[in-house]
């Protein structure tokens, strides 16, 4: 990230303005006093969130700076599962669902708080009968299912650190994520389910684990029958240790800053960051964020599509959502299976009221046409969201005509695996224009600065940065707390995003995309060394070079350029071994659509190849500076 870049904003002045009783029932109220109160006096805004919760032990302070770290509500004791199910289970939420599921052919599965807590009890236990400890790891690697949740609960509970391994890794990405984390025990379950295809998850954890040292046992969910065979002593059914446990089990006493759970997240290296959260501040952020910023209420009924693999699940799909007591829908379900009208019988299914996906679902959908939509009714949402990547204004259009009836506000929610919380969006019932995220949320300072860190002229653009440290930040990356300090060093006295933005002239800002080598591919991030280093681990591969090429779904697709060694010719065939590679290694999500075969790559004379070089010739543009090419 060396250059500045021009960009110069012509604004469409569109906006359109939410029904003024959105703003009067939410609980945030008005956006601008809210922002001022934050402003006059910062602690005691975050102070007046953390009272809302309960705390075994207050805090000394609210946060304690030393550049770049930063402590939250210091010396605070707090479990998160009791704010999350305790905390319900004590009050009149004691039999509402929590967890409504839904998988293929009408299963469907309900959990009360009371249920939700007694699951979540019993599987801490199991975890500690297998002898994992408060600070060990476990690393998680499921399908969307409840089981799920109730690992990620059960590990909070007893004070391990969670590793949620999104599903549809592969087995090298699994075993990356394990070594790195030294996970003591794996969950997992035999198989998940994907548009009626059955995916062998266990025999993935079994090629994953070999030279994993550290994993002791591995825990697996059996859904099927016949069910498939466990390996003596290492491998054990879940349902047959929750039988084996005690009932109740007491909620670990933690301190604020203790680690909650790590997640992994791409960088611009081939190794991935294991992005580390703690107790007590990601708690208040993710409550405040699903109270303030999605309005949460006792009556709704709250869906996002993510998995809880992702950040994305972590915050609002566990931790958020229940932490305000909310009944939150999930499904195993993908929106073009059965058919195409998926998620919208679901809604009408479900009387979902509060709707949160990615753009590239969105772009999906608008694909397939407005006669799936219509032909449910999608009368009880109220709030429909977005996040993951830029809400372009053709989707932003689509989604608020076709699917919000233009009656529901979006959120387009800003934020990151880092950030763990909401960041910037046009909070409820403030006006919303296309194509803009929205302004900092109360409790953030954000900007969009130049190389030096100065903030840029309203209708330019610059570098996205956050002003000032936030609760739910990331503390470090495991192992690695240099990469966590580049975070707060590539420019002076503020955390630099990695993303590129626009600010308009009321200072709504519009995200442009990442400014180094991430490529979000239908909402996932992919680091092109990543996807390069998988290539290059195949016996034909002499050298590669990975770009996005801008699609209208994914938003970006992956396209590599490949170097072959002496003595092997390019071929059809070669390049679906090399597909097939990339998908057994890293995992669907990451294979390239497009291979080219070629004789040499561009590069700077110091050898680092020259992304940009290639992404300008294969988009037939201009590739800007080139002095530093080699030749
Ligand atoms: C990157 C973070 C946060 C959960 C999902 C992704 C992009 C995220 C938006 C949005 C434009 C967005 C950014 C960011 N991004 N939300 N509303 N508008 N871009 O988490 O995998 O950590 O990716 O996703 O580029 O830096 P993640």
């Amino acid at each position: 990230m060396s250059e500045d870049f021009d960009v110069k904003l012509v604004e469409d002045v569109k906006s359109y303005t939410p029904d003024p009783r959105y703003k009067k029932n939410s609980w945030l109220g008005d956006y601008r006093t809210a922002y001022d109160e934050f402003l006059k006096d910062q602690d005691a805004f975050w102070s007046k969130m953390a009272h809302e919760l309960e705390w075994i032990q207050p805090w000394d302070k609210v946060k304690e700076l030393d550049y770049p770290y930063a402590k939250w509500f210091t010396n605070a004791k707090l479990n998160i599962t009791a704010n999350c199910l305790d905390r319900h289970v004590s009050g009149d939420r004691r039999n509402k669902a929590a967890l409504i599921w839904r998988g293929e052919n009408g299963a469907e599965k309900i959990y009360t708080y009371q249920q939700l807590l007694s699951c979540v009890m019993r599987f801490a236990n199991v975890l500690k009968k297998v002898g994992v400890k408060k600070g060990d790891r476990v690393c998680i690697y499921m399908p969307l299912v409840p089981e799920q949740v109730i690992a990620m609960l059960a590990c909070a509970r007893i004070g391990a650190v969670h590793s949620v391994v999104f599903g549809g890794f592969g087995a090298a990405a699994l075993n990356m994520r394990i070594q790195d984390a030294e996970a003591k025990v794996v969950i997992t379950a035999d198989v998940s389910i994907r548009r009626g295809k059955v995916i062998q998850l266990k025999s993935i954890v079994e090629e994953a684990i070999i030279n994993s040292s550290s994993v002791e046992h591995v825990i697996v969910l059996r859904r099927q029958s016949p069910q498939v065979e466990l390996r003596p002593n290492l491998e054990l059914d879940f349902y047959e240790m929750m039988r084996s446990v005690p009932a109740d089990c007491p909620a670990e006493v933690m301190d604020a800053e203790d680690t909650l759970f790590t997640l992994y997240t791409s960088g611009s290296t081939g190794k991935p960051k294991g992005i580390v959260h703690t107790c007590g501040g990601y708690m208040v952020g993710t409550y405040y964020t699903s109270k303030y910023v999605f309005d949460i209420k006792d009556s709704d009924i709250f869906w996002c599509t993510a998995d809880p693999g992702w950040i994305t699940g972590h915050s609002y799909i566990v931790y958020g959502p229940l932490a305000v007591g909310a009944t939150v829908f999930m499904s195993e379900l993908t929106p073009d299976f059965p058919d195409a009208g998926s998620y919208w019988s679901l809604i009408e299914e479900q009387k979902v009221t509060i709707f949160y996906t990615a753009p590239t679902a969105i772009r999906m959908f608008m694909k397939m046409g407005e006669t799936w939509p219509d032909k449910y009714d999608l009368s009880s949402l109220r709030i429909i969201g977005s996040v993951g990547e830029p809400l372009n204004p053709e989707a932003f259009e689509w989604y608020y005509q076709v699917i919000g009836k233009k009656k529901c506000p979006i959120l387009d929610t800003w934020w990151q695996t880092e950030t763990g919380m909401h960041m910037i969006t046009t909070m409820l019932g403030e006006p919303m224009r296309p194509g803009f995220a929205g302004l900092p949320i109360p409790g953030i300072e954000a900007d969009v600065v130049d190389k030096d860190g100065n903030s840029v002229k309203p209708g330019t653009g610059g570098f996205l940065v956050v002003k000032s440290p936030w609760p739910s930040m990331l503390r470090t990356v495991y192992g690695d707390d240099e990469r966590y300090r580049k975070y707060w060093y590539t420019i002076d006295g503020v955390y630099t995003v990695g993303d590129l933005a626009v600010k308009g002239k009321d200072g709504y800002i519009m995200i442009l995309g990442r400014s180094d080598d991430i490529i979000i591919v239908a909402g996932h991030n992919i680091g092109t060394a990543e996807v390069e280093s998988a290539l290059v681990s195949h016996h034909a591969v002499a050298e590669s070079a990975v770009i996005g090429k801008p699609d209208f779904v994914k938003g970006n697709s992956i396209k590599a350029f490949v170097i072959l060694r002496v003595g092997h010719e390019p071929s059809d065939k070669l390049r679906q071994d090399l597909m097939y590679h990339v998908r057994m290694t890293i995992g669907p999500i990451a294979v390239p659509q497009e291979i080219e075969f070629v004789d040499k790559l561009p590069k700077t004379r110091s050898g680092k190849i020259m992304r940009r070089v290639l992404k300008a010739k294969e988009m037939g543009i201009d590739p800007g500076d080139i002095s530093t090419l080699d030749e």
